[in-house]
């Protein structure tokens, strides 16, 4: 009897990408997606390292698997991801009931453990330091009909102190761009209209085989593939954000009015400390000229507030920035200590200081993004239709992206599907979305509409082996790719 398969997904894109992978892997060796409230054969976890309590909350899930597992004959329970990279044989001694554990480096090894595991009735444990596939190289099972992550690079050369991802994710490696536009092209045949280029740092893309330029290009040949109407790309790094890839950013029309700017301290001497080397001038330079070609560009950030040895007078510098920067919006952290980085040992801040700055940053950026929620009312926007996100306060409302990203709430209007792009004028504002609940001005019914209805999702296949498909669309994530 075929076997069914759940993968559980926790931490960044990076992950959410690497999961369709592991689902389309699991499809090419015969495995069948578990249906709602059924009990899979396969569990996979796909685990960040990072995210809050990211280890207590495996340990706590996979406890629970436990005894679902002994009165079910046959399954088996896989971890793999970056709390697999650091803990690795420390998670079938906590959890010995675990089959499987793979890393971040061996994604494709996936079913050949499982079959293992099953013949020896033994668990397997291999993890890789290094690359040894690229992952984008293996199957995908999409989850949107119109949205798609596009990996550019994976790992990262840089050692900003609080991020542990360099050591799980290994030295960044570059895909050659062929590579990468064939992949568009695929998924644009099968009417995908969105894609974001994923990588820990997508400013250093192209490094490896000699091409500082490569990722301003990169934008570039993307946007003109026949059919992407949009195209975004996460994370930028400060440092190496360079003026051609702004050219290509406003020169080129798919390319969306949006930009994910790490900005973690606007003190110099925190940033100094993070090893982030870029200055706080240096970084509202490069807004500024965005802005300059690009006027309605929604710049998003992430901020760490906290770190050990921050002052108020660094703090207040970060106020400063952030202020001046009128971000759209932030995702804002209180530092927490890592074991594994270079941060971990430095003494920490009172918690009462790092709470009362956090609170003071959240009230400013919650300002500053509802005043640029509210500049938008009356303006006209194209909607990307989502899905899952709709309001339940409000009943039957659409959801989707404005071409700068803000999430923009529609009035139900028959007909209208995932994956259908629309016309409307934003009528209010809340801090954090757009609502347009008047008439629509106009709905272009699309391939990924058509697809949403049949309940068909894009599917890229691997090199070497053949096409899987169908799946349940699930929302983007918004939480951001770089450690
Ligand atoms: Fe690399 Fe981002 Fe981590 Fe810095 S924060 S080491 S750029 S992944
Ligand atoms: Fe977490 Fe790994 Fe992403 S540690 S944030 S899943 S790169």
């Amino acid at each position: 009897m075929t076997r069914t398969y759940e993968v559980r997904t926790y931490g960044c894109q990076m992950n959410v990408h690497d999961s369709e992978r592991i689902s389309g892997l699991l499809d090419a060796a015969g495995y069948l997606p578990a249906q709602p409230d059924t009990t899979p054969d396969v569990v996979v976890f796909n685990t960040c390292a990072v995210r809050e309590n990211a280890d207590n909350r495996l340990y706590g899930n996979l406890g629970h698997l436990k005894p679902v597992k002994d009165r079910t004959p046959g399954m088996q329970i896989a971890v793999g991801g970056c709390l697999a990279q650091k803990d690795q044989g420390l998670i079938t001694t906590r959890a010995p009931w675990v089959d499987v554990v793979f890393g971040t480096h061996n994604v494709g090894s996936l079913p050949v453990l499982l079959e293992r595991a099953r013949i020896e009735e033994q668990a397997q444990v291999e993890l890789l330091e290094s690359l040894e596939v690229f992952p984008s190289t293996l199957p995908a099972r999409r989850e949107s009909t119109h949205s798609a992550w596009v990996s550019i690079s994976v790992g990262c050369d840089n050692t900003c102190t609080f991020c542990i991802v360099p050591s799980l994710r290994g030295k960044e490696e570059d895909r050659r761009p062929g590579d990468v536009l064939r992949e568009v092209e695929v998924l644009a045949a099968q009417g995908v209209l969105e894609v974001t280029l994923l990588g820990q740092n997508v400013n250093s893309y192209g490094r490896s085989f000699g091409d500082r330029d490569a990722f301003g290009k990169l934008l570039r040949v993307v946007g003109a593939v026949d059919g992407i109407e949009r195209v975004r790309f996460t994370s930028p790094h400060p440092r190496d954000f360079t003026d051609d890839v702004i050219s290509a950013m406003a020169e080129t029309s798919a390319v969306c009015p949006s930009l994910h700017m790490p900005l973690q301290s606007g003190s110099d001497a925190v940033l100094r400390a993070m090893r982030r080397s870029y200055r706080s001038e240096r970084f509202l330079g490069i807004l500024a000229r965005v802005r300059e070609q690009i006027p309605d560009a929604a710049i998003t950030t992430d901020v760490i507030v906290g770190f050990p040895g921050e002052t108020d007078a660094d703090f207040e510098d970060t106020l400063r920035v952030v202020e001046a920067s009128r971000f759209a919006g932030a995702f804002t952290f209180q530092y927490s200590q890592r074991p594994g980085t270079p941060a971990a040992d430095l003494p920490p801040l009172p918690k009462e200081v790092v709470q009362e700055r956090y609170e003071r940053l959240v009230e400013l950026q919650d300002r500053i993004s509802y005043e640029g929620m509210q500049s938008q009312v009356g303006r006209t926007v194209e909607v990307l239709v989502s899905t899952g996100e709709g309001r339940k306060d409000t009943g039957d409302r659409l959801t989707g992206r404005a071409r700068d990203n803000r999430l923009v709430h529609l009035a139900g209007a028959a007909g209208v599907r995932p994956g259908d792009v629309v016309e409307t004028v934003v009528t209010r504002a809340g801090p954090h979305y757009l609502v347009a609940d008047g008439a629509l001005l106009s709905h272009r019914r699309t391939a990924a509409g058509d697809a949403t209805e049949a309940g068909r999702t894009p599917s890229t296949p691997g090199v070497s082996l053949g096409m899987p498909s169908i799946g349940v669309p699930a929302p983007l994530p918004a939480a951001p790719a770089c450690g």
